[in-house]
């Protein structure tokens, strides 16, 4: 901190200073007693001529009054005003004195005339011997006495005042400190206030300069990440962060990856916190985890696009503008509408065969609409079953056409579908299944 000394001079000059005793000794002497500590500079010394031999004034010269203040921002505004107020009380006590000093000097007058006659108040060259001499000396005695002893008050005072403005100065310096403390810290409390602001808002916006944490692979392909590959990302800044696949180069990219099956080698026969937490790797076949899809559809409006290929090497694609998983005590239920694309909307069948907002059923939790059993036990899967499906894309993974229960990959409205039982009666089987999403309003 800068500290400028100010320097208030003159301030309290006119105060009447005479800090000195005054004596008189026994032979009627009168004399200066030695100079004291506070006040070395003051001086006391004849002024003009006696009066009719009798009146002596005398004139009392005073060091001026230097206060140090230490430099203060707005608080020497303040000061200022204190300093004003201590003049006031300064003025006041200088008329006071000045009215000692009137009544000291009336004193020495009417003395002076009892006294002898030679020469202004140099009383030593009075001779001694009469009456009305003794009588004056012991008056003068009792008027100086009376009188140093309002200068001793005057002191006091005046002591207590130096002793006021010390404290003063102090005080502001610490209260100048403290409140340089209180806005720094305002300061540092409103910054990390728009740090927690920023962390937690700007990924929200779309703009590469505001993009902090990436909430999902859509903002990497906005920051210019062009590859394929595991992202870290952070769909709500209060629930963690996590990895992904993120496909960054079909269909404009900044695809986020949810499911995906590519040779079989996961088992999706699983439980309910299978499905909530998630299973599998990511670079591989894995389920996201219900949970995690519930944040990433909460953040952002997203779009599904479900890709399939089978083993004759079609591939055909569903997109569905509206696609949102609920949380787990709504049994992570299935908002999904807007289809569009080449493999048909077997999510939407029929009126008996609608998986829209249905909850999700695992093995061992029966959320379906199918009354007499679990539909995701009978077909091994943990998927938004209806009583029970037109597509399941958790099914079993089988490596080529199959006979018996469909309890495969399916998806009811893939082409040749209809004629899966005749001639041939085998099952379609799929080879690659991928299931991601992005938020609606991207633009690549
Ligand atoms: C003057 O005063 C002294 C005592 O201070 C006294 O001795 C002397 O007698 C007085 N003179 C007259 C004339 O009374
Ligand atoms: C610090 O901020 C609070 C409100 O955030 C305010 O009330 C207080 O006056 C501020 N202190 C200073 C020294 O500015
Ligand atoms: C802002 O927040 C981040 C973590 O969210 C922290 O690492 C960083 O130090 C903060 N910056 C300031 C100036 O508080
Ligand atoms: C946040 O994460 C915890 C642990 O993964 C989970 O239990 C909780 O439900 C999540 N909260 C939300 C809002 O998804
Ligand atoms: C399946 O694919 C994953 C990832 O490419 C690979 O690690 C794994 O070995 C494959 N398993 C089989 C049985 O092909
Ligand atoms: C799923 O796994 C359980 C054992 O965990 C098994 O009893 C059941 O038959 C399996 N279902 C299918 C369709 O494979
Ligand atoms: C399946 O459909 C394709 C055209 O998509 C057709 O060429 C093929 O003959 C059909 N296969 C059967 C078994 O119907």
């Amino acid at each position: 901190m800068q500290r400028i000394m100010v320097c208030v001079y003159s301030l309290l000059a006119m105060v009447l200073l005479y800090s000195d005793s005054v004596d008189v000794d026994a032979s009627g002497l009168l004399e200066k007693a030695p100079v004291s500590d506070t006040c070395p500079q003051v001086r006391m010394k004849p002024a003009g001529q006696c009066k009719d031999e009798e009146e002596c004034p005398y004139q009392i010269t005073l060091p001026p009054l230097t206060i140090q203040l230490p430099k203060q921002f707005r608080m020497l505004e303040k000061t200022m005003k204190e300093l004003q107020n201590l003049k006031e009380t300064v003025r006041q006590l200088r008329s006071i004195c000045l009215e000692c000093r009137e009544q000291a000097d009336m004193g020495l007058h009417k003395d002076s005339t009892e006294t002898s006659d030679k020469g202004r108040g140099d009383v030593h060259t009075r001779g001694p011997g009469n009456d009305s001499s003794g009588i004056a000396i012991r008056d003068i005695q009792v008027k100086m006495s009376r009188m140093a002893t309002s200068l001793k008050n005057a002191r006091g005072q005046i002591n207590t005042m130096q002793g006021r403005l010390d404290e003063l100065s102090h005080q502001s310096l610490g209260k100048m400190e403290a409140m340089v403390i209180s806005k720094v810290e305002n300061i540092t409390s409103v910054i990390s206030r728009l740090n927690n602001t920023c962390s937690s808002q700007c990924p929200v916006l779309a703009s590469p300069a505001h993009i902090r944490v990436p909430s999902d692979c859509s903002d990497y392909q906005v920051m210019g990440q062009r590859k394929n590959g595991v992202y870290q990302i952070t769909p709500d800044p209060k629930n963690g962060t996590f990895q992904v696949f993120c496909d960054m180069e079909s269909y404009g990219g900044g695809w986020t990856m949810v499911q995906q099956r590519i040779n079989g080698s996961l088992n999706f026969n699983r439980s309910w916190t299978d499905y909530k937490k998630g299973f599998g790797d990511v670079h591989g076949e894995f389920w996201l985890g219900n949970d995690r899809i519930h944040l990433l559809t909460k953040t952002r409006d997203m779009v599904l696009r479900i890709e399939l290929e089978d083993f004759d090497g079609v591939r055909e694609y569903a997109k569905y503008d509206m696609f949102y998983v609920a949380n787990e005590f709504l049994k992570y239920r299935l908002s999904v509408s807007g289809y569009s694309g080449t493999a048909g909307d077997a999510l939407h069948f029929s009126k008996s065969f609608n998986h829209d907002q249905k909850f999700f059923t695992t093995p061992d939790k029966d959320n379906d609409m199918y009354p007499s059993g679990n539909c995701g036990n009978y077909y091994g899967s943990g998927w938004w079953f209806d009583a029970c499906m037109s597509a399941n894309l958790n099914g079993k993974y089988y490596h080529k056409k199959y006979k018996g229960k469909r309890d495969g990959i399916f998806w009811s409205t893939w082409h040749n579908m209809t004629s899966e039982y005749y001639p041939t009666n085998y099952r379609q089987a799929f080879k690659t299944v991928k299931m991601m999403i992005r938020p609606k309003n991207y633009a690549p």
